[in-house]
């Protein structure tokens, strides 16, 4: 096992050393999916086949989409950091609107994308891919970074992420040139009625509890692990409600244990899903629901919802049929049992057509689900995951 581990650690440094060398990302590769003026006149040739005529026609529901978490809602930080966790080439991003790599994780859009569409907002550009002007950021802006967990350290040994912490921190730098540029009065109006989307958590257990970093299984039962992750993401709510932030999403985490990696690491047989990991992440969900029923009961002009993406996936996963999907369990891209044993890092280990999958890869759904739970976020349409409602209702 630790041999493997090693060569294959040594493989993956060969195949990255020249983007892992090249940390600067060419900016142009983001910023042109995200026009930053309102002129209708000549939108870039590249928006033309972009959806953003729903923000144009109809005013926005919310003034701006606010993202923060991991690799489920990255959409290009790790770009411009040292870290194995990159999705910047082929064949990441080959269905999305621009069928370019842009650092999301999928083969297409990531849930952010379908919600800021629902919201009637152009996709939220990277904090770090962007010019850093008002203009850019007066939409929505989105923090998230792959390999990112509650605890500072999780993921670290992927090499750099910004932390929930640090991404709180970029929030807070945010809302500062929010007050300077426009007054402390509009920029409450913006930060209260805008909408965070707080998508984090699978790292404490991919790169932190489940490799028992610093003997933690032995110290911590998952259940006192998860009160701790709970608590400390309540605290940084906390501190987003003392800036004014008013609308939170919370997104639960997704069956971990039925994740490719985890059936090729397990050995699964018939891609039955590993039990041990899909308890710890129902009692992550247990925890974060409770935190946020509370949160609810002590900041009364807040709105926090909870989605259960553990739901939301289940029912995708058991009623694969109905929603289309006839590979359930084995990724599109990626190699070895479940295509789980190396991740997805060039177009031949992908599979031809990634709309029947559910997986895209070792640990990612596919652009079809991700549009999936979206949709129960925002209406509940195909099942009810939100709670105490979905978010078109919270803002309603
Ligand atoms: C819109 O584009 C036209 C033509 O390119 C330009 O003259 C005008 O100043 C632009 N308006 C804004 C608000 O940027
Ligand atoms: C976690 O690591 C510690 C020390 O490295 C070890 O004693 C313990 O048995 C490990 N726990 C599990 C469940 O593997
Ligand atoms: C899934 O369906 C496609 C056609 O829609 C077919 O080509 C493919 O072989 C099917 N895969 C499995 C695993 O059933
Ligand atoms: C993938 O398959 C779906 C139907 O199963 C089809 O609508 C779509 O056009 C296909 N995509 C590509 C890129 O072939």
């Amino acid at each position: 096992m630790g041999s493997i581990v090693q060569t294959l650690l040594i493989l993956i440094t060969i195949l990255f050393l020249d983007s892992i060398i090249a940390l600067e990302y060419p900016q142009e590769l983001n910023n042109n999916l995200y026009p930053a003026d309102d002129n209708q006149s000549t939108p870039p040739a590249e928006a033309t086949a972009f959806p953003f005529s729903p923000a144009r026609d109809s005013s926005p529901r919310a003034p701006a989409l606010f993202v923060i978490g991991d690799s489920s809602v990255d959409c290009g930080t790790n770009n411009f950091l040292g870290t194995f966790a990159r999705a910047d080439r082929p064949p990441y991003g080959r269905d999305f609107d621009t069928h370019q790599p842009t650092g999301r994780f999928c083969n297409g859009r990531i849930p952010v994308d379908y919600i800021a569409l629902r919201l009637g907002l152009p996709f939220a550009p990277s904090y770090l891919g962007q010019r850093g002007s008002v203009d850019d950021m007066i939409r929505g802006v989105n923090y998230a970074s792959a390999g990112a967990g509650i605890i500072f350290s999780s993921g670290s040994e992927l090499g750099q992420h910004i932390s929930l912490t640090q991404q709180i921190q970029q929030v807070m730098d945010t809302f500062q040139q929010f007050i300077l540029s426009m007054g402390e009065d509009a920029a409450y109006d913006l930060i209260s009625n805008s909408i965070f989307y707080i998508s984090i958590g699978s790292n404490d257990y991919i790169h932190y509890y489940l490799r028992n970093v610093s003997n933690v299984q032995s110290l911590y039962l998952p259940w006192s692990f998860n009160q701790f992750l709970a608590q400390t993401m309540k605290q940084e709510i906390q501190n987003l409600y003392n800036a004014n932030v008013r609308n939170v999403v919370v997104m639960g985490l997704a069956p971990l244990g039925c994740a490719p990696y985890y059936l090729w690491l397990y050995q699964s047989r018939n891609g039955q899903c590993v039990e041990m990991i899909n308890d710890m992440i129902l009692e992550f969900n247990f925890a974060m629901r409770y935190m946020v029923e509370e949160l609810n009961k002590e900041l009364l002009d807040a709105n926090v919802i909870f989605c259960d993406a553990y739901e939301g996936s289940m029912d995708i996963i058991k009623n694969h049929d109905r929603y289309g999907f006839n590979v359930t369990t084995d990724a599109c891209c990626g190699l070895g049992m479940y295509r789980g044993w190396i991740m997805c890092i060039s177009s031949d280990m992908a599979c031809d057509n990634a709309s029947n999958h559910i997986w895209w890869d070792q640990f990612h759904p596919t652009d079809a689900v991700n549009e999936i739970l979206a949709d129960n976020v925002w209406s509940g349409l195909h099942t009810s995951m939100c709670y105490p409602m979905n978010l078109q209702d919270m803002i309603a």
